[in-house]
């Protein structure tokens, strides 16, 4: 009867800790859109640029960064769902939710006389703020959900 009571005592410790650490998890990711993520910023990894390699042609592999995104199944020439999770967690890591300056993932492909950071070895694939799969980032970032609604 004493185990089952410490037992007992043991996961309701547990229990009041562990929601809070969710709740406060949440609460980051919860900024931003896990749908507009995988219609919208994962197609911009696939994407080809003149000139430019593929996102993915480094970022699937070790680069010593952060950004290791998931590779794909053989044979498969996007990720499913439960890789774009995975990708997603990664991703949100490197923005600062409602602030695309400050946001790696924007400044450090973006050319430096467009506000980004002075190198990437990937090289600079957006010369402006206002390139098309740039805005696209930044509306994730600023909180721009699938459905069009901005949080
Ligand atoms: C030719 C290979 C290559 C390509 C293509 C490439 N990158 Fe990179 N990227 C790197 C390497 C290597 C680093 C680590 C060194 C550095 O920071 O420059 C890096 C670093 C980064 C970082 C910093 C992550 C951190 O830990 O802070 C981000 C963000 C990033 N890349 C985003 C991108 C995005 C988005 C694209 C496509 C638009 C892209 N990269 C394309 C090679 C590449």
């Amino acid at each position: 009867m004493l185990a089952l009571r410490l037992l007992m005592a043991a996961l309701v410790a547990a229990g009041t800790t562990v929601p809070v650490v969710a709740a406060a998890q949440q609460d980051v990711a919860g900024q931003l859109d896990y749908a507009y993520f995988k219609t919208s910023v994962q197609p911009i990894f696939t994407a080809k640029r003149p000139g430019l390699v593929r996102c993915i042609q480094c970022h699937m592999q070790a680069t010593g960064s952060r950004l290791l995104l998931q590779s794909f199944a053989a044979g498969a020439t996007s990720w499913d769902d439960e890789q774009s999770r995975k990708n997603f967690e990664t991703v949100a890591r490197l923005v600062s939710p409602g602030n695309p300056a400050a946001s790696r993932l924007l400044m450090h492909p973006l050319a430096q006389a467009a506000g980004g950071d002075p190198f990437h070895a990937g090289g600079k694939h957006w010369d402006s703020q206002d390139a098309p799969e740039w805005r696209i980032l930044a509306a994730w970032v600023r909180g721009q959900t699938a459905t069009g609604a901005s949080r």
